[in-house]
């Protein structure tokens, strides 16, 4: 069985995630978390905002509404180019994006994607027959060959590409004079561009500085596929730090533009390291010249090998002041930030007062950091995904497979379970059941669970990826002691029950 579907079947059977509207047959793109995915969620997304905003002084958070006016959008150029190229196999009627089709390689399929957006801008007065020859003549001109269809492997008609724009289009009020158009957000940072002004009065904070966001981005995707990785309504985790341009950055002896994007890139992959991503299962790909936006210095994806292969995990932008500039012009409110210290430290290296004002009041330059919710739980899931025997022959039974998720502790959806050994020493009363209301009072995500066997109880927690199982056991009674299991190592250690939470909390702390 392929990775990927035991993972969806996990998901699925454990309650981590499944189809939203799965009883009505589905909606592509879209996924509901359930009891243990939430929790997955949740941890995934408290680390991210412990390791960006937290622990820094220097970064702080927004929580902004998931639907704007045109207005923030068309600035954005989301409106007017947030368009992918679609085109139709005449022969099958599949619908394709054009960098999904059979190519080469990966880099052939990113090249098909710049040069037909390109080549759709340049021909728009070629219709019909005409346009469909010029256009996969010339795409055959530019890769080599023309690509097949993907699912069959092989050459098939496809019609010439169209724009399609990914943007969730909402009517906001009552239909008539007074409605309104507005716009699912189709990324989390554009609010905190408009909201740069707000955000850095309200906190005080000066140049450099960063402000983060978790919450859903929208988009209308041609072809959600492989499960969380491609989703129509998604969870972004961004952060927007906000540097001097390089023009202020070199009199002022501060770090350039690239090297905060250099700095963000090494914070972003130490955080993997954090969350044991194992490092083969990473890399970085820096965005060729032809694939950077006109504005932006550098741009590179963090790419993890997801079962299907390697793809995008995060991206790590330098934005330049585009994206201040656009808010800027488009709402006519001047976003510009005056900086009393670059100002102050120009006028002490000699220059005139009036020219270190103007040249200490600009716009600052953003390096980004965005990742998604949804594919940070995928790769977790697929890194933590683990299969042994070693349990079920130590325990002198049949070998089959016992299916351990090796999360990181802080990750794992469960902390910890407790087992009493017999329904004898289970119920509301037992000394069992308050040692698990202890952990929860600690703080500690636990379940207790005193159906079948042992070694069920270990399966079932194993597979969720449940870090420690607590027995208790008839001795507990009289030594008030309990065994604690280790789900990696397989230890097990006879612990006192009054320091079973704080043991549980230290080991969560230095995991
Ligand atoms: N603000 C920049 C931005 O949105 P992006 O490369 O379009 O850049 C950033 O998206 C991240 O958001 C991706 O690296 C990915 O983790 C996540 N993401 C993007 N589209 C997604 C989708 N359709 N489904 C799930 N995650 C997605």
């Amino acid at each position: 069985m392929q990775l990927m579907d035991k993972l969806t079947g996990l998901c699925k059977r454990r309650g981590f995630v499944f189809p939203n509207a799965d009883i009505y047959s589905g909606l592509a793109g879209f996924w509901d978390y359930g009891p243990l995915g939430v929790e997955l969620a949740r941890n995934i997304e408290a680390f991210w905002w412990d390791y960006m905003v937290r622990r820094r002084d220097n970064v702080v958070g927004l929580d902004s509404a998931c639907i704007g006016p045109e207005a923030v959008w068309v600035a954005s150029g989301h409106v007017g180019a947030f368009n992918d190229a679609l085109i139709d196999d005449k022969n099958s009627k599949e619908r394709f994006r054009i960098d999904q089709l059979q190519y080469q390689s990966e880099d052939d399929a990113e090249k098909a994607e710049v040069f037909t957006l390109q080549w759709l801008g340049e021909n728009q007065s070629l219709s019909g027959q005409e346009a469909e020859t010029a256009f996969w003549d010339a795409l055959k001109g530019h890769i080599g060959y023309y690509p097949n269809n993907p699912n069959t492997g092989k050459p098939s008609r496809f019609t010439v590409p169209r724009q399609f724009n990914l943007m969730f289009k909402q009517q906001i009020g009552a239909t008539g004079e007074g409605a309104q158009t507005g716009y699912l957000r189709a990324e989390t940072c554009q609010p905190i561009f408009v909201d740069f002004e707000s955000t850095r009065i309200g906190s005080r904070s000066k140049v450099p500085f960063g402000i983060a966001q978790i919450g859903k981005a929208f988009r209308n995707e041609i072809n959600p596929r492989n499960f969380l990785f491609r989703a129509r309504e998604f969870t972004q985790m961004e952060m927007e730090f906000f540097v001097r341009p390089d023009e202020v950055a070199s009199q002022t002896g501060d770090k350039s533009t690239m090297d905060w994007y250099d700095y963000w890139l090494e914070q972003r992959m130490s955080y993997y390291k954090a969350l044991r991503v194992p490092d083969h299962r990473l890399k970085i790909a820096p965005h060729p010249p032809e694939k950077l936006a006109h504005y932006a210095k550098a741009a590179c994806d963090i790419q993890f090998e997801f079962p299907f292969g390697w793809g995008e995990l995060e991206g790590v932008h330098h934005r330049g002041d585009y994206d201040l500039r656009q808010h800027q012009q488009h709402s006519g409110k001047n976003l510009s930030y005056y900086d009393d210290e670059a100002e102050a430290a120009l006028v002490a290296s000699g220059m005139d007062k009036a020219e270190a004002r103007k040249l200490a009041t600009y716009l600052p330059v953003c390096i980004e950091t965005s990742v998604g919710q949804g594919r940070t739980f995928l790769a977790l899931l697929a890194a933590a995904y683990d299969e042994d025997l070693q349990e079920t022959q130590h325990e002198g039974k049949e070998a089959d497979v016992r299916i351990v998720l090796r999360f990181h502790p802080r990750i794992a959806p469960v902390k910890a379970a407790v087992f009493p050994l017999s329904k004898k020493l289970s119920g509301e009363g037992s000394a069992s059941y308050a040692l698990y209301r202890e952990l929860i009072d600690a703080g500690l995500t636990a379940e207790f669970d005193d159906a079948g066997s042992i070694g069920k109880r270990y399966r079932r927690q194993d597979e969720i990826g449940t870090p420690w199982c607590i027995t208790y056991d008839f001795e507990s009674e009289t030594d008030s002691a309990v065994t604690i299991r280790d789900r990696d190592s397989l230890a097990q250690d006879r612990v006192a029950i009054n320091d079973v939470p704080d043991l549980l909390l230290s080991k969560l702390r230095s995991a």
